[in-house]
């Protein structure tokens, strides 16, 4: 499905992360994976089949040098998907700014603007180009006690609806929200309010898995997607319901 194509992928060696790069190299991808994780590289060449086509950087993408040297000699790029991003609370409290707003903004949404500055000429000289951008439950109805980490993914989903009608029909750009999903990422929730308590709000009775938002990453990445952009589509097991 993927075979000749490059596919940036941030937050890369993460929990969601894994089995996208699993299944984006299976599908025969050149993925550039990006994450602040200097043991990135090893954790994905434990998981994927084929190494050969996996490109590993440790960065956290801080301004667009950053994003330059990753990405200076990329002159086609077929997809970008962006998972990086911290999960940090806050109280709106006297030194919050600094200590939580800054930095949880430079981790799930200054980054990626920086990045696909970078990378949008190569995404232009590909046809038919995708860009999917991770949000989250939080952005739907708002994570009380992470109004820092709310207000990142909604931007989230106000640069994709930009980004979406400015570069059809070149790039298609969509948003997968996901709901709790079992990573490490939801983990301090789960424990503070009781996994009985967090599965009971959602329809399916259960936490989704880190694939099941894989799978629909790589719907949006490949042909069967071709008529749709500027989407948000959620992916929490029925939280949210349209
Ligand atoms: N797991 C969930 O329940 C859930 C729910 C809603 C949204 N999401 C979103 O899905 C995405 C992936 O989540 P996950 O569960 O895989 O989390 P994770 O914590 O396992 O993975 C996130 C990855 O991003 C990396 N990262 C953090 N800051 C970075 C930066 N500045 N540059 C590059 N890499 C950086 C981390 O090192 C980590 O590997 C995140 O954007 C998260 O907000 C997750």
């Amino acid at each position: 499905m993927f075979d000749g194509k490059t596919i940036i992928v941030t937050g890369a060696s993460g929990g969601i992360g894994v089995p996208l790069v699993n299944r984006l190299i299976d599908l025969g991808a050149r993925v550039i994976a990006i994450d602040v994780n200097p043991r990135g590289a090893g954790i994905l060449e434990a998981a994927i089949s084929d190494a050969s086509r996996l490109v590993y950087h440790c960065s956290g993408l801080e301004d667009e040098a950053a994003c330059r040297a990753i990405l200076g000699k990329e002159d086609h790029l077929y997809g970008l998907v962006h998972l990086a991003g911290i999960f940090v609370p806050d109280d709106m409290a006297s030194g919050d700014v600094e200590a939580v707003y800054d930095p949880v903004m430079a981790a799930n949404i200054r980054n990626v603007y920086a990045l696909y500055a970078t990378a949008r000429q190569a995404l232009l000289n590909e046809s038919g180009a995708r860009v999917v951008l991770v949000s989250s439950l939080a952005f739907r109805r708002g994570a009380p006690g992470h109004t820092a980490y709310s207000a990142a993914k909604g931007a989230l989903v106000g640069m994709a609806r930009s980004l979406a009608r400015k570069e059809a029909p070149h790039v298609l750009v969509n948003v997968v929200a996901p709901g709790f999903i079992d990573t490490t990422m939801p983990q301090q929730i789960i424990a503070n309010r009781g996994i009985d308590n967090v599965v009971g709000e959602v329809p399916m009775k259960r936490l989704g898995t880190a694939d099941e938002v894989a799978s629909v990453i790589q719907f949006l990445l490949g042909p069967d997607s071709a008529y749709i952009t500027g989407q948000v589509i959620n992916v929490d097991g029925g939280i949210v319901c349209n």
